[in-house]
Parts: structure tokens; sequence; C-alpha cells
């Protein structure tokens, strides 16, 4: 055999490795807090534009998983740019998942493999069961962070990684208590805390994602990214 038609034996196996290397070597690009050199779990998305804004300014999403507690169907029936929004992560190759409950992620057949060094779930809300301020939704919205914070903690790498997330500030958000929960489940310490500005993140649309109106917008007003560490 020719030497030209040995190189050509294997093209498949030569692309990915000019692929891995070319990403190496690209330009390492930021968003605010996240790098394209970050591995990213993004948790409890919407419509998925928060991750296809960062995976834009990226310019790549192979360094993201994205996922949503919805099937695919649901996820599509509630949102107009949803297919849009993932045919164009999945271009830029990021892993889109569907069906993963923030509750339970460290167990996933997928993700139990996986660490990461930015775990993200932006404005967690278990759905419009009872009254916002009533006792009971709050108990149910602490008890989604108390069971994300568990699992994110099992899927953060050891050096470097963060769990973040994004809160609206005020009555009746303040008694979710995040960072007591943090506190509560060992292990994890509040690393900082800074404003959330959804400017910073062009193309994101906070979701309500539950009742009559999933596609709507929600008015954030004040609102915080809590970010927290291994302890
Ligand atoms: C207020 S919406 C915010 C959606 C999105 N993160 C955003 O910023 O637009 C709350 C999200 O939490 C998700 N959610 C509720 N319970 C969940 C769970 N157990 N695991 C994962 N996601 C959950 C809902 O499906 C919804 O997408």
């Amino acid at each position: 055999m020719g030497k030209k038609e040995e190189e050509d034996e294997y093209p498949e196996e030569r692309e990915t490795d000019d692929d891995e290397s070319s990403e190496e070597e690209s330009e390492e690009r930021w968003r605010k807090h996240y790098s394209s050199r970050h591995r990213i779990l993004l948790v409890g998305e919407g419509d998925f534009s928060f991750a296809l804004s960062l995976a834009t300014h990226f310019g790549s999403a192979r360094n993201m998983v994205a996922t949503s507690l919805d099937s695919q169907e649901k996820m599509y029936s509630k949102y107009n740019n949803a297919i849009t929004n993932v045919r164009e992560l999945e271009e830029k190759g990021c892993l889109v998942l569907y069906g993963v409950d923030a509750k339970t992620m460290s167990q996933h057949f997928f993700l139990s493999t996986q660490r990461f060094d930015r775990i993200v779930y932006n404005f967690p809300h278990v759905g419009f069961l009872f009254r916002e301020e009533s006792h009971c939704q709050i108990q149910l919205n602490k008890r989604l962070v108390k069971g994300f914070l568990r699992n994110a903690k099992l899927l953060l790498k050891k050096q470097g990684g963060e769990i973040h997330i994004s809160h609206k500030e005020g009555h009746p958000y303040d008694k979710w208590d995040l960072v007591k929960k943090a506190d509560k489940i060992g292990g994890l310490k509040l690393n900082q805390s800074v404003p959330f500005c959804k400017d910073d993140y062009p193309g994101y649309d906070n979701k309500r994602a539950h009742g009559t109106l999933p596609d709507a917008s929600f008015h954030l007003g004040d609102c915080t990214t809590y970010m927290f560490t291994l302890a």
C-alpha cells in the first residue's frame, strides 16, 4: 500500500485528533464567570437560551452539557424557540439531555461518569403548586435546592469546581435559606455571591416554565448568583 493510501485509511480518527487539538489551541473566551475551557453542566434549563448564549460567545459548546427536567416533546411544546435553540446548541457540539432531575442527577447513567468545573442552575423552582409565599411552596422549593446541591457536589471537580445558583432576592425568596441549606449538607461553602444581570447573557430569556404561560419570562428584579465550592 502506498503512503497516501495508508494516510487515508483512518480519516475519521485523524479528524477527531485535529478537532481536539484545535479546541485546546483555540483562544479561551470568557462570559462573566464562565470560560470556554470550563466543563459546564447546566441544570433545569427552560428553552436552553442560557446555554445557547454561552455557546454563541464561546463559538463552541463542546465543553457543555445542557439539561432539562422536561422530556424533549414537552420542552418543544412549551417553548417557541426550543427547537431552534437545541439545534444550534447541538450543531455547536453541546450534549443536550432531557428528563434530568436535579435531585437525582448524580445517579444519571452518563452524568455520574463526569466531573464539571461549573454546575449552574438559574432560578430553581418546582412550579406553582401553592401560593408563592405559602409554607408548602417554600418547603418544596427548599427541597429542590437541597437536592440539587447534594447532587451537584458529587459531580463537581475537586480542584476549582463551583456550583452556581441564581436566585431572586426579597420576600419570599429569602426564606429559601440557600446558604444555610449548603451549610447543612456539609462539604460545601459559599465562596461569593454577586448580582445576577440578565443583560450579561445576550439571548438569554428566563422562563416561567410552569403554569398556563410557560414560555413567558418572569420579572427578575434584584437577583444574585450564589457560588458554592467544596469546603
Ligand atoms: C423558573 S424556571 C427557570 C428555567 C430556566 N433555568 C431559566 O432560567 O429560564 C424553573 C426550572 O426548574 C426546572 N425544575 C423544576 N424541578 C426540577 C427538578 N427536580 N430537576 C431539574 N429541573 C427542575 C423546571 O423544569 C424549570 O425549567
